[in-house]
């Protein structure tokens, strides 16, 4: 199977064809992502609160993200590996956010970069893509704005917002954006957005009108103890785990693991 690529993206959009997006932080999942055919696999710095134990997005740093990438590039074949510019290592200025970029992709592997933020950040956009850099915008509820957003909340309510958004989403995508992340937006207002603009919405919360989805994958797979409401749990694989770990441990007590099968010969 051949490689996606960002201009896969804009012609699955205009054949109406929908695209899927996880997350993947590792070589295991990652593997098993591309398998399984999802298109796009994200190293979203989401990484901080589902993998790295922390409360949110925040302290996720850039050398963390770069572990993270280089382990999924190199276990993805046909998936498009965007990676997400962490908070702080992008906001000062487009140089920062390019010098950001390069680390990603010379170090991590990455074909892409995803950035939060509008209009504010459309400089700094415009300075990667013309750079040779694939960026994917972030608009909705970003993460990394959370203190000044008022904890995880719908964006987008009400015609100011609304606007606001579409505002933005269309200088995203002058300035070079190869695919815009809507996060937590009303459905009505992603269908808007995404009717709006040539390259493809990607929805999360943000329901069935965008030109593809996203979703957590640890939220999708059910391998925690709770989703959010926007996510299906397509498995419970947090309790088969549990069922697995709890089979070993009793099978070891009992001697009954390790079998002969399992024991080398002298
Ligand atoms: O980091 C992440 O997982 C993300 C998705 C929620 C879009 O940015
Ligand atoms: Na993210």
């Amino acid at each position: 199977r051949k490689r996606v690529r960002v201009h896969h993206l804009t012609e699955a959009k205009a054949a109406g064809e929908k695209l899927t997006m996880l997350t993947a932080y590792d070589g295991p999942t990652a593997r098993i992502f591309d398998a399984a055919g999802v298109d796009m696999l994200l190293v979203g710095d989401s990484v901080g609160d589902n993998m790295l134990g922390h409360a949110n997005t925040i302290p996720v740093t850039v050398d963390e993200m770069i572990v993270a990438a280089r382990s999924v590039t190199r276990a993805a074949r046909r998936a498009l590996v965007l990676v997400d510019l962490p908070f702080g290592s992008y906001e000062a200025s487009p140089a920062q956010a390019h010098a950001t970029a390069v680390r990603l992709l010379k170090e991590g592997g990455a074909h892409a970069v995803k950035i939060e933020g509008g209009t504010r950040v459309a400089p700094h956009l415009r300075l990667m893509v013309e750079s040779g850099i694939p960026v994917f915008g972030h608009l909705g509820f970003t993460p990394q704005s959370e203190n000044t957003l008022g904890g995880h909340r719908v964006q987008g309510r009400g015609d100011d917002a609304a606007a606001r958004l579409l505002e933005d989403a269309l200088a995203l995508e002058e300035a070079g954006a190869c695919a815009v992340v809507l996060e937590m937006v009303p459905g009505p207002v992603a269908e808007r957005v995404s009717a709006a603009l040539t390259v493809p919405t990607i929805g999360i919360g943000a329901g069935t009108a965008c030109d593809g989805q996203v979703l957590v994958w640890t939220d999708m797979a059910g391998m925690g103890p709770w989703s959010p409401r926007f996510a299906r749990r397509f498995a419970e694989i947090g309790a088969a785990l549990e069922s697995a770990a709890s089979d070993y441990v009793t099978a070891v007590r009992s001697t009954e693991f390790p079998a002969p099968e399992h024991t080398f010969e002298t």
